[in-house]
């Protein structure tokens, strides 16, 4: 499966926005995360409707919508989903997930189940037929620059088995938290093939913005 990368726009330096999406255009840059928070399904507050809708006219890169939020069907209208894009929802933020997955899909956006550290894979059990790929959260979701949750390389590995032996080797595996250079060949070879870039690697202090995504590919290839 192809690797991707999706840096995280909550990390975006926004004195240098307009450079940086005109840097990953150029760069084929595959999705671009969008961290959404409610400050209730996660402590913190972070990126809303009208940044969304800001990045969309800006450049034609596809969101990649990390929805931490209560009952996102709620709110799903709110952000328009479009084809292509990513929607991920977290396990523990609705009642009913396979209507949401449902939801989504309708739009002919992509539908993705988070899973926190803590929360098994085998939650999927029964909506193997209505996602198309598995947000595994490496750290706990809600801040920038955390500590990878170690047991999460574990679960990478034995989602990439389950999903195959069920039937859906099509069905993508996505990292979000701490990938840094160090954690991109261990994700890798666990089975991981979508990276969230954010202070960790796309973001990282000390080299270019550049510099940094050749390293990040050279990692993925
Ligand atoms: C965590 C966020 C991540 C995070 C990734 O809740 O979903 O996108 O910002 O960035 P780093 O590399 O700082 O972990
Ligand atoms: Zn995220």
């Amino acid at each position: 499966m192809d690797r991707k990368l999706s840096p995280s726009m909550m990390c975006v330096d926004y004195m240098s926005l307009g450079k940086t999406l005109e840097t990953f255009a150029l760069q084929g840059i595959s999705f671009l995360h969008m961290d959404v928070m409610d400050g209730r399904f996660v402590p913190n507050f972070a990126l809303g409707t009208d940044f969304c809708r800001k990045i969309r006219k800006a450049c034609t890169i596809p969101l990649d919508l990390h929805l931490m939020v209560e009952r996102p069907e709620e709110k799903l209208d709110w952000f328009s989903p479009q084809e292509g894009e990513i929607v991920s929802v977290h396990w523990e933020s609705t009642n009913h997930m396979q209507r949401l997955l449902t939801q989504i899909r309708g739009y002919g956006a992509k539908a993705f189940v988070a899973l926190n550290p803590a929360t098994p894979f085998t939650v999927l059990d029964y909506l193997l037929d209505v996602i198309d790929g598995v947000l595994v959260m490496t750290v706990n979701p809600g801040f920038a620059g955390q500590k990878l949750v170690p047991s999460t390389l574990r679960k990478i590995t034995d989602l990439r088995a389950y999903l195959d032996t069920n039937g859906r080797k099509d069905c993508e595996i996505e990292v979000d938290g701490n990938v840094s250079f160090e954690n991109i060949p261990k994700m890798r070879d666990a089975g991981a093939n979508i990276f969230v870039g954010g202070t960790s690697s796309v973001f990282h202090s000390g080299a270019t913005l550049g510099e940094n995504i050749a390293r990040i590919k050279e990692l993925l290839q």
